[in-house]
């Protein structure tokens, strides 16, 4: 995959590019116009990298772009011409890691207007390019500038207030995709994939690199990597192990019309239309008693070996205390009404 944007960046003091917004970022350009694109990047065919376009690099660009460019993305383009902040051109190439910001951004973009899937993308190190910062109510700040924009805003009688200091901003400020409903929006980092007809609850998390593949109601923690398929219900306060600190190494996925009940939690994968109990953290190494339609112990061995068999109830038997896998019973729907709104 090949995808580029025209984007808006933000320098610090020290006049580094720490992060760029881009309004509309494409995949795939057909190849002469590819090859344009990394001649005005300098880049040989094939590399990723970004240029800083002054107003005869944009008019280059917009000569080049005419004939591959929508009308929509055209008029979009064009807007960036009176910009007052950089604008740069920016390409990158799906299979290689992100070297520098603004391409980082540009693939948290790509996954959040739904042009890349989770796993689509080489997204290693990225942690390594963006730059830790204050996202404020004046847009993102270096943490170095930080204590001088703060108090210059106190002398004008104002407040600069700090929503988070962290690497990755919330998605709501760079993307609203269609379809969804976000009670919290900054429980959704910009890189979440979120699926046509989602709902996030307060309580709902969707991290970079992970999402919903459609309608689904969120009530619980999505980590990084972790897909959740359509119709499925994550309860609240539950978890999705993740891979990126605390030792697992296994990406976990959930299945279409699943269910993780309230405060329950899965460090393995689950098949479609699997329940677990509300509170039942079901580790990838916890030893399961599977049993038949009839209750009798078909075996007994680790939860991830049961990661294939789709339609279970995982619970802890309320006399006995150990964990069951059983044929599954209970139906599990959307609410309706809830999603009729999205
Ligand atoms: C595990 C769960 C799905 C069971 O649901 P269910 O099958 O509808 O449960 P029921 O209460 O109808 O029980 C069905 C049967 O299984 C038995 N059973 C249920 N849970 C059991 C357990 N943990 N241990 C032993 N037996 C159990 C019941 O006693 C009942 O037995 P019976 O057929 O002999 O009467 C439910 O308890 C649960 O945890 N749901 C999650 C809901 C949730 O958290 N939603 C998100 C909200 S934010």
């Amino acid at each position: 995959m090949i995808a580029f944007g025209l984007g808006i960046a933000s320098r610090n003091s020290a006049l580094d590019i720490i992060e760029t917004f881009y309004p509309l970022p494409a995949v795939n350009p057909d190849e002469d116009f590819a090859r344009e694109l990394s001649n005005l990047c300098e880049l040989r065919f094939g590399d990723s990298g970004f240029r800083s376009l002054d107003a005869e690099g944009l008019e280059v660009f917009f000569a080049a772009a005419r004939d591959a460019f929508q009308h929509e993305q055209e008029s979009v383009a064009a807007r960036l011409r009176d910009s007052e902040r950089p604008i740069l051109l920016c390409l990158s190439h799906g299979q290689s890691p992100p070297t520098s910001a603004p391409e980082a951004f540009l693939k948290l973009h790509l996954l959040s207007h739904r042009l890349a899937r989770p796993h689509e993308q080489n997204l290693d190190g990225i942690f390594s390019v963006l730059h830790n910062l204050a996202w404020t109510s004046r847009g993102p700040v270096s943490l170095q500038d930080l204590p001088n924009l703060l108090l210059e805003a106190r002398k004008q009688g104002e407040t600069l207030s700090v929503h988070s200091v962290d690497k990755f901003p919330k998605m709501t400020d760079y993307v609203v995709p269609s379809g969804v409903r976000l009670a919290d929006s900054a429980r959704i980092r910009l890189g979440a994939y979120v699926g046509e007809g989602t709902t996030v609850m307060h309580e709902g998390f969707i991290n970079f690199n992970a999402g919903t593949e459609g309608q689904a109601m969120i009530e619980g923690r999505i980590s990084a990597g972790v897909m959740v398929g359509e119709n499925s219900d994550l309860g609240g306060s539950s978890s999705t192990m993740g891979t990126l600190s605390g030792g697992g190494t296994e990406i976990v996925s959930v299945g279409r019309n699943c269910l993780i009940g309230a405060n329950a939690g899965i460090g393995m994968s689950l098949a479609d239309g699997c329940i677990v109990e509300a509170g039942l953290y079901l580790t990838a190494g916890a030893v399961v008693r599977e049993l038949d339609g009839e209750g009798n112990l078909v075996r007994t061995c680790k939860a991830s070996e049961l990661s294939g068999l789709a339609h279970r109830l995982f619970r802890r038997n309320s006399l006995s205390g150990a964990i069951e896998c059983l044929p599954r019973k209970a139906h599990v729907t959307l609410n309706e009404e809830l999603h009729a709104h999205n």
